[in-house]
């Protein structure tokens, strides 16, 4: 019977057949370890020649590192190790045999890893990643629906910026000049929050940022969420929730994942914990406090925030900015009409910026006069400046970076690693 490597379990005393790739090969002359992975686990076959005919002896002999195979035997339980499986080979065909397969199990440089993403792909560690990566994006749509929210999307071809005129992808568009590749759907949602309450889109998004970071790419996956009637508060609330939700699901459906690639667990757990808030202004004092040399009315950089977090054991929202350095859609405080309600949200082990959230301006004239302000072309805003002249509501949206979220959970260093291929400023390839 053919079956999936994660299904072993239920075949103890079985003879099955697994279909996939020769992961890795140990020979101690009459008895060969062949660890074989087949997309959904690893499992570790055992062939002892004695027991095997010639033809089939010598297939486990001569077979190579990644070449398709199929392989049929007995599940028996691993001598000393609980819940693990192996394979008593039976019959063993090689599909088709990989020469020279490029990628060994020793260290190789990021590059030339990243010239062979294709390849890399298949490795223990990048396996584990993208089942992560996917569990997220499950808590993600589990939790919103949860909340109310349904999956609307946004258009990725528009004709302005979301967030800032500097890091705009332009591509032409027909007869009618250029187009952008979206920053971020939020204004698109904003609209459809009038229509259905709750909404979020979740897609690929462009920033032509020319930041050479390990959390910076210049195309990632974002989720964009927003919701009517909502403020600054609940929207923080919603945010938590949601991070909370990620870790949570992530811990219960991705332990052999997080454990491959040795996440500290505990320090994870600790997360799902209610988070720490400063306001900005705390949030100056208390690095300037700490040694950073930052002013009020700068950005946070990456030290401020490593700063900042590195004795938490929970995210920690920074909100209410001065809205010099935040975007034009953002609502002025009242109290302090300098500063905007809105955060950001700081993972936790030097996971950086994992979400950007506000409370949008619902005042048509101020509105427009930030517009202004910024520069901005007036005609091409008049859309979303209709939302606040037709039953304009109090309402709130962020956006989390997907990939972000992928490498606080992962605990991978660089974000190169979070999607399974790259755009950065210095690669296109492959
Ligand atoms: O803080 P940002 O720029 O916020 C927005 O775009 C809002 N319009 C979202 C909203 O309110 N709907 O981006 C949101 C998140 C960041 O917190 C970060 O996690 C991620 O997107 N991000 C990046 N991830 C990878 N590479 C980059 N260059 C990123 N820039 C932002
Ligand atoms: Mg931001």
């Amino acid at each position: 019977m053919y079956i999936l490597i994660k299904d072993l379990a239920q075949h103890v005393g079985e003879e099955v057949t697994i279909k996939g790739w020769l992961y890795n090969k140990r020979s101690s002359g009459p008895i060969s370890f062949l660890e074989l992975r087949d997309g959904f686990g690893f499992v570790q076959g055992v062939a002892v020649q004695k027991g095997l005919s010639a033809e089939v002896w010598q297939a486990c002999e001569e077979v190579t590192q990644e070449s398709s195979i199929e392989v049929t035997g007995e599940v028996t339980k691993h001598p000393k190790k609980e819940n693990v499986f192996e394979l008593q080979i039976k019959d063993f065909k090689i599909l088709q045999k990989a020469i020279d397969y490029p990628i060994a199990h020793k260290e190789h440089g990021p590059d030339f890893l990243m010239d062979n993403r294709h390849l890399w792909l298949r490795s223990k560690r990048q396996w584990a990643i993208m089942r992560v990566r996917d569990a997220i994006i499950m808590a993600i749509n589990e939790y919103l629906h949860q909340q109310n929210f349904i999956k609307t999307d946004s258009p990725v071809f528009t004709p302005n910026a979301c967030e800032g005129t500097t890091t705009l992808f332009a591509v032409p568009y027909f007869d009618l000049g250029e187009a952008f590749l979206s920053q971020s759907g939020q204004l698109y949602i904003e609209a459809a929050i009038a229509s259905v309450g709750r909404c979020y889109d979740f897609g690929p998004v462009f920033r032509a940022e020319k930041s050479k970071t390990k959390r910076h790419l210049t195309e990632f996956w974002m989720m964009d969420a927003e919701a009517a009637f909502v403020e600054h508060e609940e929207n923080l609330k919603i945010q938590e929730g949601l991070v909370r939700h990620i870790v949570r699901y992530c811990l219960e459906h991705c332990k052999e994942e997080l454990t491959i690639l040795e996440r500290n667990m505990e320090n994870l757990k600790k997360a799902d914990a209610p988070f720490t808030r400063y306001t900005y202004d705390q949030a100056i004092v208390k690095l300037n406090e700490m040694g950073s040399d930052i002013k009020y009315g700068e950005d946070l950089g990456n030290d401020d925030e490593g700063l900042l977090t590195k004795d938490s054991e929970v995210p920690v929202f920074i909100e209410k900015w001065p809205k010099s350095i935040k975007p034009f859609y953002m609502k002025r405080s009242v109290e302090n009409p300098d500063l905007v309600y809105n955060d950001d949200l700081i993972a936790t082990e030097g996971g950086g910026e994992l979400i950007g959230g506000s409370q949008r301006e619902d005042d048509i004239e101020l509105l427009n006069v930030r517009i202004k302000a910024e520069g901005l072309n007036e005609a091409d805003y008049a859309w979303y400046s209709d939302l606040r002249k037709y039953g304009s509501v109090p309402h709130s949206g962020f956006g989390i970076g997907l990939e972000r979220a992928v490498r606080w959970i992962t605990g991978v260093e660089h974000i190169r690693e979070c999607i399974l291929f790259p755009r950065t400023i210095s690669r296109l390839k492959p």
